[in-house]
């Protein structure tokens, strides 16, 4: 069972970078990018579709790029998606929208401006993710840096600071600085000598002298790098301006109750590194370029119920039943099928698996995850707080985030996200069930009221009913935000039959639309390679 430090540290991404993407090498699945030249599936055989006919199942990020590619190939695609969008979990909602759950429905109401959008989904590309990049290079889609480490947001958790907002640079000047002074008196104590020489003593000191801003003495004694007294933060150039008190070295260590360090740290994991981007216009701009080339092989609102392997005659292939606006079609027979369909839903799909793709199929379980988002009457956080973009952190068992937009800087309005809620408690159960499980209105006004504990006064500064939320483990045909964290699903990774399992949940990315796109990369290597012998 994966414990909840691990668990962050996995959607921080620290996940082992170098063990995921040996993992990754090993699936065949790392410089396949059919953009970068190199080993792409389209570069290394082409025209050996030479008609064969492929089913895929979803048109999310890994159906499409499994499209794309097999149609440069020349094989036969066809996409049934059950919804009517593509995308899958990659969604931008704007004015005018409509999102669906389980129970209901929710109108979209920010303003009808591009610049007024929100990400439900995926929000951000770090700057590794080579194969999305890629296709984001090849189609000509806009990028714009997005910002998570923003050292003027906030870090607030009832229990510490006094149950105050403290601004990021504080805190994180402030762990430096009695980091660095405690550690210089180690040293000076000669606590390290087994472990230093002397020439390492003195490197060591002067290191941690710069890394906390230490005093000639090797004490902390508070640092511009926090900020200047006064009304502004920056007058570090005025010979009279005094830093901020520091924090006492008992209240920093009294974060510890909120058990939130990890955040601190949050963009040191390998996967929420600067850079980062976002698509100009909203993540959609992604499914749009690729509806643009393959949307025409994209059969909407077709709700597969059935997917038989079948063999006739010496040739196996797939046979799929699926239904058109509730009307039985006749079923889709193809020589393949990539299922891209997430196990949540693909375990009540009939099938003749084999028993151990069904076991894998069960046993793979999704988390939840929440998305909140308002429409702010003005942009509180640029005039009043400087903050550009970025993130401010609060409890786990309530909205954890508040995300500033990283786009239409210094603009009339903004939409900024109230809540991003995810990972588990000690009793692994997921936290954001307990948004998913509120009514709409009550999550707004949960994250409204949480919010408040951030930015006194947040209610007034948002437009209360432009509140938009997206529970991932209440939406139809998904039932789920990403696979939980990697416990291996081999049985995914091969082929049952004439089946073939992509998206981020086959991969070692799992959460990221990069696990989607490579995952979908390696099913189209492997079709082509068991056509081609
Ligand atoms: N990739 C997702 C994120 O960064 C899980 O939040």
């Amino acid at each position: 069972m994966i414990t909840k430090r691990q668990f962050l540290q996995y959607i921080g991404s620290v996940a082992g970078a170098a063990g995921v993407y040996r993992s990754m090498a090993a699936l065949g699945m790392l410089g396949v990018s059919s953009l970068t030249g190199c080993s792409s599936p389209s570069a290394v055989s082409q025209g050996l579709g030479d008609g064969k006919r492929v089913v895929i199942l979803g048109a999310g990020i890994a159906g499409l790029t499994a499209a794309y590619e097999l149609d440069r190939l020349g094989y036969a695609c066809t996409i049934l998606e059950a919804t009517a969008r593509a995308g899958g979990r990659n969604l931008t909602v704007r004015h005018g929208d409509v999102i669906e759950e389980f129970s209901g429905m929710q109108r979209v109401k920010f303003d009808n401006e591009a610049y007024l959008y929100a990400n439900m989904g995926p929000a951000r590309i770090p700057y590794h993710h080579r194969t999305i990049l890629d296709y984001c290079k090849t189609f000509g889609v806009e990028l714009e840096v997005f910002t998570n480490d923003n050292r003027a947001a906030f870090f607030q958790a009832p229990g510490s600071f006094d149950n105050q907002p403290v601004v990021a640079r504080q805190l994180h000047t402030d762990q430096r600085g009695y980091i660095a002074e405690l550690l210089a008196k180690a040293v000076q104590r000669n606590a390290l000598d087994q472990e230093l020489t002397a020439e390492d003593r003195e490197r060591l000191l002067s290191m941690l002298a710069d890394f906390g801003n230490l005093e000639d003495d090797y004490m902390y004694k508070g640092s511009g790098r926090a900020g200047y007294q006064g009304d502004h933060i920056n007058k570090g150039l005025d010979g009279d301006a005094m830093p901020v008190e520091p924090l006492g070295l008992r209240q920093v260590l009294g974060f510890d109750k909120a058990d939130l360090w990890w955040t601190l740290r949050f963009s040191h994991g390998i996967n929420q590194n600067p850079t980062l981007f976002q698509p100009v216009g909203g993540m959609d701009m992604i499914v749009e370029a690729f509806e643009e080339r393959v949307g025409h092989l994209i059969r909407y609102e077709s709700i597969v119920d059935g997917i038989w392997n079948k063999t006739e005659g010496g040739r196996s292939f797939v046979s799929v039943d699926y239904s058109y606006r509730g009307e039985v079609m006749e079923s889709f027979v193809a020589d393949f099928a990539i299922c891209t369909i997430p196990t949540t839903v693909l375990k009540d799909i009939d099938n003749n698996f084999s028993g151990t793709t069904r076991t894998a199929i069960d046993e793979k379980k999704y988390d939840a995850a929440v998305k909140i988002a308002f429409q702010a009457k003005r942009r509180f956080w640029e005039e009043d707080h400087y903050i550009y973009g970025g993130i401010s952190w609060t409890t786990h068992n309530d909205i954890q985030q508040i995300w500033y937009p990283a786009n239409g800087y210094h603009r009339a309005k903004g939409v900024i996200l109230g809540a991003y809620v995810f990972g588990e408690d000690e009793f692994d159960r997921d936290f954001a069930l307990r948004f998913a499980k509120m009514s709409h209105s009550q999550r707004l006004e949960h994250a409204l009221t949480s919010g408040e504990r951030i930015h006194p006064g947040y209610r007034n500064e948002l437009e209360v009913n432009t509140g938009v939320s997206r529970a991932w483990s209440e939406v139809p045909f998904q039932k789920g935000s990403w696979p939980s964290a990697p416990v291996p699903i081999e049985a995914l990774e091969m082929p049952d039959g004439a089946v073939y399992f992509a998206g981020d949940l086959t991969s070692a990315l799992t959460g990221w639309q990069e696990g989607s796109a490579q995952s979908a990369l390696a099913t189209v290597e492997a079709i082509n390679d068991r056509v081609m012998t």
